[in-house]
């Protein structure tokens, strides 16, 4: 492919998931070459250009937005801004990568999507699990018959906490632990079970270590009865100390498979002297370590998008849309509430006027 008929993309942010976006751009570059990076002044868009060769720096995303050339806008905004800036890139005519979660309400994800369909443009959810390889091919043995009938899904990602202020901030993430990461189990158990129909959700969730910095939850488990009755569960934590985890379960009638993300892409090391770079969220190099190697290959960005790319060019559909982030959303919800009321939650559950899906579990209110 000529470089002429790469999909021009732009990144919104230039923090720690526009790295990561610029990065992934940078190890496949076939379909799509990073052209502009946008973020408020002094916040790092000038060294994220130089790091990538991106050529072109915006300090308004608006202004981003106004330039002809680009057809596909990632957002790596904190939570609270994805809807707006969601609605201003369609607006402006080109594709939109939301990264997850999708937004703060059930309301603006309704708006997300419609403007998204009504201005022809697609709005493709940022959720990588969908192409972290190791996951992958799980689903793939599920699918062809490995387990039997799969009867439930574990998902969890823990580790002691995120790196920027505005994640413990609720009214600017929406929630805490089970918001920035259950999100991600979430969709990881809805997709690997192809999607069916969600009955009920349970949580509970609690602040155990964090209680200094954040209202949010630092500990939440959810479990989700889909129709058919399989089992999803999902298993989060900003309190667990060792650094980042990352694992699946899956059981059937016929069998099982586990995968931890980054225990078996790693190398288990012991150093005196400690080293660069070990891993994510890697308290230390010192001592026994587990530093990963092709880490944003083993997570699935890369894949992820090149994958978004081609489905603006129709070469592909997208694998993950604004609707499973609007699903996604309904569970965020739900778990609230349920963890609010001590009770299971059954969906539909579309409460309105409410802010940020915590307050469901802060200020419960029993139907
Ligand atoms: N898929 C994943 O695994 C994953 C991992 C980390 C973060 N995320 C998501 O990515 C998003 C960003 O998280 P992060 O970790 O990169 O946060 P971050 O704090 O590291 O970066 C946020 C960036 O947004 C920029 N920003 C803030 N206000 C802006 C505005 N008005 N216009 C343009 N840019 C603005 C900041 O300058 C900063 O560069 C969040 O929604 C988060 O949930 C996803």
């Amino acid at each position: 492919m000529s470089k002429k008929e790469r999909v021009k993309v732009g990144i919104i942010g230039s923090g720690f998931v526009a790295d990561i976006h610029a990065d992934s751009f940078r190890m496949m570059p076939d379909e799509a070459e990073v052209v502009a990076v946008a973020s408020p002044p002094q916040c790092g868009a000038e060294d994220l250009a130089k790091k990538y060769d991106i050529p072109r720096v915006f300090t308004d995303y608006k202004r981003m937005l106004a330039e002809d050339d680009i057809e596909m806008v990632t957002i790596a905004a904190p939570n609270y801004l994805h809807a707006q800036m969601t609605i201003d890139i369609a607006n402006a005519g080109k594709h939109v990568v939301c990264e997850k979660p999708l937004c703060m309400t059930l309301e603006e994800a309704d708006v997300m999507i419609d403007t998204c369909k009504k201005k022809g443009v697609l709005l493709m959810y940022a959720e990588e699990l969908f192409f972290t390889p190791k996951y992958v091919k799980a689903k793939q043995m599920a699918d062809e018959g490995a387990f039997g009938k799969v009867y439930m899904v574990k998902q969890s990602e823990k580790h002691f906490g995120p790196h920027a202020p505005w994640f413990w901030d609720v009214e600017k993430s929406g929630g805490g632990v089970f918001m920035d990461m259950g999100c991600h189990g979430i969709a990881f158990c809805y997709w690997f079970l192809d999607r069916p129909k969600i009955k009920n959700v349970y949580c509970q969730m609690a602040t155990h270590v964090h209680t200094d910095k954040t209202k949010g939850e630092d500990n939440s488990i959810c479990i989700i009865e889909f129709d058919g009755g399989a089992i999803g569960l999902v298993e989060d934590s900003w309190a667990r100390r060792g650094g980042m985890e990352d694992r699946i379960e899956v059981y059937g009638g016929g069998g099982v498979t586990y995968a931890d993300l980054h225990m078996g892409n790693a190398l288990p090391t012991y150093s005196e002297h400690g080293y660069g770079y070990a891993v994510e969220k890697a308290p230390s190099t010192k001592g026994w370590t587990y530093p990963a190697f092709e880490e944003l290959w083993n997570y699935g960005f890369p894949q992820e998008m090149h994958h978004f790319a081609r489905c603006v060019r129709g070469k592909e559909d997208p694998q993950a849309t604004g609707e499973d982030g609007r699903v996604v959303q309904e569970v965020l919800y739900a778990g609230y509430h349920s963890a609010g009321i001590g009770q299971k939650v059954e969906l539909p559950f579309t409460p309105k006027d409410v802010k940020t899906p915590i307050q469901l579990w802060l200020n419960p209110k029993k139907p």
